[in-house]
């Protein structure tokens, strides 16, 4: 990215215009968080309800005070330990416009570490409200080819900065109301939060009032349907969906799979088995999957034993999930 596209996505954004750029996490699709007409371009483009509340990118926590108000103290140490980067904050609303926030009274705030997007945070000087560069209940994007499969030429400027480092949505953590309670588990785990804050984290309960479009069953879902299968049903599952004549393409943690594939004539992918990359490769290699045109694609489940794969397994769970996105 060189210094007029800088410019550029600077000017649009003062002219209320959308602007894509990548985060460390996945590309956002950029506004001016103080400006609501804006806002609502975001919603429409995403067709996303405007009652889901987005977060507010910011270049560092000066600012914060603005956007949010009575700012817990915890903020303080969680900043110091994972700002910037991927952790999205929950907090009283201050300042930040009710069409930002979906209408809540607590609004989302995030630090990303990208240096594309602080560059243009920088340089912009507001803050930038951003969801995920998608369209509602869709794979979120990690390179900006897939901002441009999203919305083709509808968005006038899509910032390039490669492939992004995490490949999973930040890690949200809401400390509204005096309780610290997780809301999308990201690549900042649980564990890691509880050490800095010195307290449990909730998980949050199924009747939550607080509307995360992240907590919906069947977000982050390719077109073609997804089936998860434990390793030890694997083979026999490829075996009997292809005897029956689906079309399949397979997504594997294992190696001993790819040569009966290959002879099958299977599509297949073989993910990386550390947590981080896998997750960083996981929706590149879902939209491959999902442009084959096959009639399903069978996922290997990874490991449920361990904390370090939640995030990973929340996405893929939903993924999987067949009704398309309820909206509440
Ligand atoms: O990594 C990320 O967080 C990316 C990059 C672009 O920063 N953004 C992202 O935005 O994933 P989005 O809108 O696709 O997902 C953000 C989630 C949504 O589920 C939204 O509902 C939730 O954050 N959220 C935002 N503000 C909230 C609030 N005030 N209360 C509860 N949830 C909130
Ligand atoms: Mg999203």
């Amino acid at each position: 990215m060189n210094q007029s596209d800088l410019d550029l996505a600077v000017d649009l954004l003062h002219d209320g215009q959308i602007v894509a750029f990548p985060t460390e996490t996945v590309y956002g699709l950029g506004a001016n968080a103080s400006d609501p007409s804006a806002i609502n371009k975001i919603y429409a483009l995403k067709g996303r309800p405007s009652n889901h509340p987005l977060i507010i990118h910011l270049a560092d926590i000066s600012q914060i005070d603005y956007w949010a108000r009575n700012i817990p103290l915890c903020v303080e140490q969680l900043s110091q330990k994972f700002w910037p980067g991927p952790l999205t904050l929950i907090l009283e609303r201050g300042n930040a416009p009710l069409e930002v926030t979906g209408g809540q009274d607590s609004v989302g705030i995030r630090i990303p570490s990208h240096p594309v997007a602080q560059k243009l945070l920088k340089q912009f000087g507001g803050g930038i409200a951003a969801p995920s560069a998608n369209r509602f209940g869709r794979v979120s994007p990690t390179q900006s080819d897939h901002v441009y499969e999203e919305f083709g030429d509808s968005i006038k400027l899509i910032l390039d900065g490669g492939s992004c480092q995490v490949g999973l949505e930040s890690t949200i953590l809401s400390l509204v109301g005096n309780r610290a309670i997780l809301l999308r588990p990201g690549s900042i785990r649980k564990s890691d939060l509880e050490a800095t804050l010195q307290t449990t984290i909730e998980s949050p309960s199924v009747n939550t009032t607080i509307r995360a479009s992240g907590t919906l069953e069947s977000h982050y879902a390719p077109e073609t349907p997804i089936e998860l299968s434990k390793i030890e049903h694997l083979n026999e599952r490829i075996l009997s969906l292809t005897e029956s004549r689906v079309r399949i393409a397979v997504m594997s943690l294992s190696h001993r799979t790819t040569e009966e594939l290959a002879q099958k004539n299977v599509h297949h992918i073989t993910m990386p088995i550390s947590p981080d990359n896998y997750g960083k490769e996981l929706y590149a290699s879902l939209r491959e999957l999902d442009r084959i045109g096959v009639d399903l694609i069978l996922i290997e489940k990874p490991p449920e034993d361990s904390e370090a794969w939640l995030a990973v397994h929340d996405r893929l769970t939903r993924a999987a999930h067949k009704d398309e996105p309820k909206v509440s």
